[in-house]
C-alpha cells in the first residue's frame, strides 16, 4: 500500500481505478496484509503457541472470516449472529469462544447445541442460566469466568474494559466464590480464567499489571486453569509515528508468567489482525469555504466510519493521487451527515484539493464496516478484497431500493 509515482496503489491496483469500477465509498482490504499480520502475530508468540481466536466484532465479513479461518485462527464471538457467521465461514465450533455480558438463553442454547469450545461467563446470573440449560439438556458445559482485574489499560476511556467501574467481568471476591460454585456443579466444567482490559493498547505496562493480578489471584487461591484467556487489545500505529506495542515483549511477559502457571494461553485479537489491512476510498462531493477553514465534503460519512465521531479516533487521510501543490489552508474533512460530529480530521498544509478528487482514509479494517449504520438512510458501502492482485467484491453495496 503505497504511492507509485503519483498514484496510490493497493497490492498493485490503483485506487482511482477501483473508484472508477465500483463507485465510492469503498471499503477495500488487502488479503496480503492480513496474512502478513497473522504471520507476525504467530511468530511473535511462537514460543508459547497460543490459541488465537479472531475477534469477529472487529470485522465480520464472511469472505474475510473464511480466509482468516483458513490461516488457522478460531473466532471470538459476542452474539448468536457472530457465532452463526463464524460457523458459516467454516470456522470449527471447537475453535470458537463466546464472550459478552448479556448472552440470552436462546444464544446460550444455540452455543451449547453447536458444541463450541468455551463460553466465557461474566456474572453469577449468567452462570446459573447456563447451568439450568445444561441440566435440561443433560450436558456438562465448558465455561470460563471473566475476571475484572481493575487494571487501567491506558487507552481511550470509551474502549477501556478492565477497571472496576466497567461492566465487564466479575470482581476478585466474586470470582473466588464463583469458582467454588462451579467446581461443585455437575453441569459445568470450569476450564478457563479470562480477562480483556481494553482495546488499542500501545503500552506493555497495563498487560504486565494484568498478569501480576492474575498471578496473585491464582497463587493465593491455589487455582489451576487449563486455559488462560488474555483477550485482545493489541494496538496499532494509527498516526504513523512508530508507536507500536511490542508483541515480542508481551510474549516474554506471558512466558515468565507461564513458568509458574502451567496453562494454555488464548488470545482474542481483532484490530492487530485486520486494522491496517483496510482503507476507505471516498470522493469529494463539494469544497466549501468556512470562516477559518475549508470544508472538504466527502461521500463517506460517520455512518460509514464511526470511530472519529464516537471516540475522537484519529485516522490518517491521504490523497489517492498526489499533485505536489501545497496550500496554506486548513481543510476539514467531513461527511454529508447532518451532525456536527460527522468529521474525520482537520489538516493544515494538505495538497490542494478539488471537487471529485479521491481521498483515502487509512487503517479502517477493524471497527470500520462493523460499526457502520444506515443513519440518514444511507446504504452501507461496498467491500472489496484484493487477493493475488485482483479485486474481488466481498459484499455488495447495500441496495437503496431494498433499504427503502
Ligand atoms: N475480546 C473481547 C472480550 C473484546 O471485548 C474485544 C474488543 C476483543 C477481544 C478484541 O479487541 P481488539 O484486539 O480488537 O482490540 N469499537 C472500538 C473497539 C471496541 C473493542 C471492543 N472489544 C474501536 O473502534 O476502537
Amino acid at each position: 500500500m503505497n504511492y507509485k509515482s503519483k498514484d496510490f496503489l493497493i497490492d498493485g491496483i490503483k485506487v482511482k481505478e477501483l473508484a472508477k469500477r465500483y463507485k465510492t465509498p469503498i471499503y477495500c482490504y488487502s488479503l496480503r496484509k492480513i496474512k502478513e499480520n497473522i504471520k507476525k502475530f504467530k511468530n511473535s508468540f511462537n514460543s508459547i503457541s497460543p490459541i488465537i481466536c479472531f475477534a469477529v466484532k472487529s470485522n465480520s465479513n464472511q469472505n474475510l472470516l473464511k480466509e482468516i479461518g483458513k490461516l488457522g485462527l478460531g473466532a471470538d464471538v459476542v452474539s448468536v449472529g457472530e457465532l452463526m457467521k463464524a460457523l458459516k465461514s467454516g470456522i470449527k465450533p471447537n475453535k470458537i469462544v463466546f464472550s459478552g455480558v448479556g448472552k440470552t438463553s436462546q444464544e446460550i442454547s444455540f452455543a451449547i447445541k453447536k458444541k463450541i469450545f468455551l463460553i466465557n461467563t461474566e456474572s453469577e446470573s449468567e452462570i446459573l442460566a447456563i447451568e439450568k440449560i445444561a441440566k435440561k439438556n443433560k450436558k456438562k458445559i465448558n465455561i470460563g469466568i471473566r475476571l475484572n482485574p481493575n487494571t487501567d489499560a491506558k487507552t481511550l476511556s470509551q474502549i477501556s474494559t478492565g477497571k472496576k467501574e466497567n461492566k465487564f467481568g466479575v470482581s476478585e471476591k466474586d470470582f473466588v466464590n464463583l469458582v467454588k460454585y462451579v467446581n461443585n456443579s455437575k453441569s459445568l466444567n470450569l476450564k478457563c480464567i479470562s480477562t480483556h482490559i481494553g482495546s488499542q493498547i500501545l503500552d506493555i505496562k497495563p498487560y504486565e499489571k494484568m498478569l501480576r493480578v492474575l498471578d496473585r489471584i491464582i497463587k493465593k487461591n491455589n487455582f489451576h486453569f487449563e486455559y488462560i484467556d488474555l483477550g485482545g487489545g493489541m494496538g496499532i500505529d494509527y498516526e504513523n509515528n512508530q508507536k507500536n506495542l511490542s508483541l515480542k515483549k508481551y510474549c516474554s511477559s506471558v512466558k515468565k508468567f507461564l513458568k509458574i502457571h502451567n496453562s494454555k494461553i488464548i488470545f482474542e485479537p481483532g484490530r492487530s489482525i485486520i486494522g491496517n489491512a483496510g482503507i476507505l476510498i471516498s470522493k469529494i462531493i463539494y469544497i466549501k469555504k468556512g470562516y477559518k477553514k475549508d470544508f472538504v465534503i466527502m461521500d463517506a460519512g460517520m455512518n460509514d466510519l464511526m470511530r472519529p465521531a464516537l471516540y475522537n479516533a484519529k485516522h490518517r487521510i491521504i490523497p489517492a493521487s498526489k499533485n505536489n501543490k501545497k496550500i496554506k489552508k486548513i481543510y476539514e474533512f467531513v461527511g454529508p451527515i447532518c451532525e456536527s460530529t460527522d468529521k474525520f480530521s482537520s489538516i493544515k498544509n494538505f495538497q490542494k484539493l478539488d471537487e471529485n478528487d479521491l481521498i483515502i482514509i487509512c487503517d479502517v479494517g477493524a471497527y470500520g464496516m462493523s460499526l457502520s449504520s444506515n443513519y440518514n438512510l444511507r446504504p452501507k458501502p461496498i467491500e472489496i478484497m484484493i487477493k493475488n492482485s485482483k479485486a474481488i467484491v466481498i459484499n455488495k453495496r447495500q441496495d437503496l431500493k431494498e433499504l427503502i
